[in-house]
């Protein structure tokens, strides 16, 4: 149990910080949302009051434990102005190890010595990003899944200098949140990342080699294994400019196997990241909708 009294600071206020900052804020928790980017920052806010307005309609969530929520997220543009006696701190920012490195190495300075610092990165090493706080024992990975407010999941990674005492707090402040964690000593990819990134490239081998349409590649793992979505719509979901990031590192640590598919390196060079910009693999209307149809088909490739 995690007293209530404690607080948060997300930083990184995209796709998965925005979810990330709806979890503790709605489970009771005064949390600071830091992105460098103020558009970013806003919109954050907007998502997060939406899904927090949507489980009022749909009668999940009282209006004035809502309200209490939009009141209990602070934003911010600095890291710096972030309150000193936070006890938990999750950086999900931009996929890349030098900017990770600098906002841990930024929080270590701000934040008590007891205070937990997290990294929600997908494939990158706990560890190395670690390396640059003075103090290691109390940096974990905590790998949430999108959308977070669904996905019940957080892969808690063991980095070499991990403490037990970090690892039971990061246990408690899932359960905080009612999620579901489970430990992962850090290796590439984890358990996870490793297992979708592989299938999400074999989806677009294929679509690339004209063996299915994307509807049909989606509705096969769908209907035929029991999955709630299928690789490319997953895809699409997750950015394909994130998934490329992940399959190069795992290329690069794990081998040929993680070889990205030159369609994808295609399509994040057009631009074309998924939902985010209404436009991956699938088209998204004004209102986030599947345009229906609009899949690649391979013989168009
Ligand atoms: N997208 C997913 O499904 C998913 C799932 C699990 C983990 N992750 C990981 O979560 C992290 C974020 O992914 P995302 O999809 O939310 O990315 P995103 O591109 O949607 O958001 C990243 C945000 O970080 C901000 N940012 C960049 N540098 C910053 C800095 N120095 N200080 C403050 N803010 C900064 C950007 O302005 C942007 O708003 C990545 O490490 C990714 O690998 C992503």
């Amino acid at each position: 149990m995690v007293d209530k009294n404690n607080s948060v600071v997300v930083v990184g206020s995209g796709l998965m910080g925005t979810g990330i900052a709806h979890a503790f804020a709605s489970s009771g928790y005064a949390t600071v949302l830091v992105d460098t980017n103020a558009e970013a920052l806003a919109k954050a806010r907007k998502n997060i009051e939406d899904i927090l307005d949507s489980g009022v309609k749909l009668g999940k969530l009282e209006a004035a434990d809502a309200a209490a929520a939009k009141a209990r997220l602070t934003t911010s543009t600095a890291l710096a102005d972030v309150p000193a006696s936070a006890s938990l701190l999750v950086e999900t920012v931009s996929e890349n190890l030098a900017v990770k490195q600098a906002v841990l190495k930024q929080a270590a300075e701000l934040l008590g010595g007891d205070a937990i610092l997290a990294t929600n990165t997908s494939a990158l090493s706990v560890t190395e990003i670690a390396s640059v706080v003075s103090n290691p024992q109390r940096v974990i990975g905590m790998h949430f899944f999108n959308p977070v407010h669904k996905m019940k999941l957080v892969e808690l990674v063991l980095a070499i200098a991990t403490d037990e005492q970090t690892v039971a707090t990061s246990r408690a402040w899932c359960d905080a949140i009612n999620k579901i964690s489970i430990l992962v000593n850090e290796s590439p990819g984890l358990t996870t990342s490793r297992m979708s990134a592989m299938l999400g490239n074999e989806a677009m081998w294929m679509l690339q080699e004209g063996t299915a349409s994307a509807e049909d590649i989606d509705t096969a793992l769908r209907m035929g294994f029991n999955h709630p979505m299928g690789p490319l719509e997953l895809g699409d979901l997750t950015g394909w400019d994130t998934r490329l990031a992940v399959l190069k590192y795992l290329h690069s640590t794990l081998g040929e196997k993680f070889r990205p598919c030159p369609l994808i390196i295609k399509m994040v060079a057009a631009g074309r990241l998924g939902r985010k910009v209404g436009h991956g693999v699938y088209q998204y209307d004004d209102s986030g909708k599947r345009v229906p149809g609009s899949g690649l088909k391979g013989s168009n490739l």
